[in-house]
């Protein structure tokens, strides 16, 4: 998979790719690209928003700036799927993140300040995506969330077997994951269940079977 994102500031990104499981997948099952609109802006002086036309606070993120920067990047040849985030966009949940992980490649288009001028939104993207009912000053941790996600779908971002119980998994029917515990058994009084520690594999299933769905309608 190839996600290509689109930023003011591409070296906040750093950090993500040293992780896992983004570092693990890297180079191998995803490929991605960072551009930043001040390198391809047709602007002045890397010039990328302006003032909202009608007044009020605040920069916009122009759609000239956003078009020559696609422009550049694909030429006439514009990826199937380009991403706003945007605070507007679709709620991210699980199920889009198994969509977007089955695609090939993937633009993402970050804003900051007043955030996109809307013809970029309606005229350049397929998507418009929110990563939740709150406002960042940019794009790049929404990108980030996204990236993060989707690596962790990409065949060997995990070890065997690791994300197929997860939350919000088809094994657990979408449903929130059961508790987890390690040693010590008992801490300060605080008892590990004793049925983690019966040895009965069966039971165990039971239980964290019972506890994601009571977990789950909460
Ligand atoms: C300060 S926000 C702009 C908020 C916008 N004026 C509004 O009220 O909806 C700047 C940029 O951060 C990004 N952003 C902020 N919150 C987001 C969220 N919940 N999901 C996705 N992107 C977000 C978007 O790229 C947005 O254009």
């Amino acid at each position: 998979m190839r996600v290509d994102v689109f930023t003011q500031v591409p070296h906040a990104f750093g950090w993500l790719t040293e992780q896992q499981p983004l570092a693990g997948v890297l180079g191998e099952q995803l490929e991605l690209r960072l551009f930043n609109y001040r390198d391809t802006t047709p602007l002045r002086a890397g010039q990328i928003d302006d003032g909202p036309y009608g007044g009020g606070p605040g920069m916009v993120l122009r759609v000239d700036v956003v078009d020559a920067a696609l422009e550049a990047a694909y030429g006439n040849d514009r990826p199937a799927r380009v991403v706003a985030l945007t605070p507007a966009g679709r709620q991210l949940d699980q199920d889009l993140v198994e969509t977007l992980a089955a695609e090939r490649e993937l633009t993402l288009l970050s804003s900051r300040f007043e955030g996109f001028d809307e013809r970029i939104v309606s005229h350049l993207c397929t998507d418009a995506i929110s990563i939740g009912p709150y406002v960042l000053s940019g794009g790049e941790l929404p990108a980030m969330v996204l990236l993060d996600a989707l690596a962790r779908r990409l065949p060997g971002a995990l070890a065997e077997g690791s994300g197929e119980h997860e939350s919000f998994s088809v094994a657990l029917e979408g449903g929130l994951e059961y508790p987890h515990y390690t040693r010590p058994a008992e801490y300060r009084g605080w008892d590990v269940p004793s049925v983690l520690l019966s040895g009965d594999h069966g039971k165990v299933e039971l239980w964290r079977r019972e506890q994601s769905r009571v977990r789950s309608v909460r």
